[in-house]
């Protein structure tokens, strides 16, 4: 797969996704009409309401998942298949127990038969770069959640992806550990001006890390408004929570979501 270096980094072409009828269940249509296009080196988030179709978007960008109709583009190529210009980062972290956080962060890179040297020099770079510098040779159960979650974005940027694709990867953190990896995040993906699609439920998450917001309507999803965010200082979250604007996008958003006292879980 060759790439466009004019083309949009990401992008959804009326893409639709059905699920089959299984058992009892009937077909679920997870995600309709969607459209839009993310050009290199913007990070932008994805809301909406739980079993919208967040997940299934970005497994169809990943090429886990093919769309029932419509096509995904990377670099200007339809998606057909998991491919190295995507990397994908969950709220699991998904290491290896039985690797060292080195191995770890080197194992897309062994798969690519880099050699060794080079692959060493890769994750101590990004080790560093993620604060992890010292526990290269530490198993996954011997870092504490935030810093395994911080391995896993370093596994995620050894590759070298053309798009991160990133799935809820600090819902499972405490708020301040979570606030310091949105900072490393914000500033790796700035200096590196790498394309970011990242899910969230915390609105105020998705105001501090993106250029731009999605809105999801419930299932079957599709991407209702776009907000953009227009903050100074990307590369700089903390800094962007302190600005009364972030507050107001919040609730714009959550007015948008139709979250309000009466809100129930479904
Ligand atoms: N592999 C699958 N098979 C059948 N239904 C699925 C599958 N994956 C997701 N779904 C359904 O598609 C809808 C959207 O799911 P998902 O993309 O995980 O939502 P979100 O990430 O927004 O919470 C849900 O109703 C879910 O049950
Ligand atoms: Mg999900």
């Amino acid at each position: 797969m060759s790439l466009s270096p004019l083309a949009a980094a990401i992008e959804f072409i009326g893409v639709e996704k059905r699920f089959a009828a299984r058992g009892r269940s009937a077909e679920v249509l997870a995600a309709r009409d969607i459209h839009f296009s993310i050009a290199a080196g913007e990070v932008v988030s994805i809301i909406g309401p739980s079993g919208c179709g967040k997940s299934t978007l970005l497994n169809m960008g990943a090429g886990l998942a093919r769309p029932s109709a419509g096509q995904v583009r990377v670099g200007g190529q339809a998606v057909t298949g998991p491919n190295k210009h995507v990397a994908f980062m969950l709220q699991k972290d998904l290491l290896m127990p039985w690797r060292t956080i080195a191995q770890n962060v080197e194992f897309g890179l062994e798969l690519r038969a880099v050699p060794a040297a080079q692959r060493h020099a890769v994750s101590q770079r990004l080790l560093q770069q993620c604060h992890l510098q010292g526990f290269e040779r530490h198993y996954p159960n011997q870092l504490s959640g935030g810093m395994r979650q911080r391995a896993a974005m370093a596994r995620t940027l050894a590759v070298d992806p053309l798009v991160l694709l990133m799935d809820e990867p600090f819902s499972a953190l405490d708020a301040q550990t979570k606030m310091i990896l949105q900072q490393d995040l914000a500033k790796t993906v700035a200096s590196a001006g790498k394309t970011v699609v990242f899910i969230t439920h915390d609105l105020s998450e998705a105001v501090a890390l993106s250029d731009r917001i999605l809105v999801m309507s419930e299932r079957p999803g599709t991407i209702v408004e776009e907000i953009r965010v227009e903050l100074p200082d990307r590369p700089n979250p903390m800094q962007r929570r302190k600005l009364p604007r972030l507050s107001q996008l919040v609730s714009e958003l959550m007015t948008l979501l139709k979250l309000d006292a009466q809100s129930e879980v479904h």
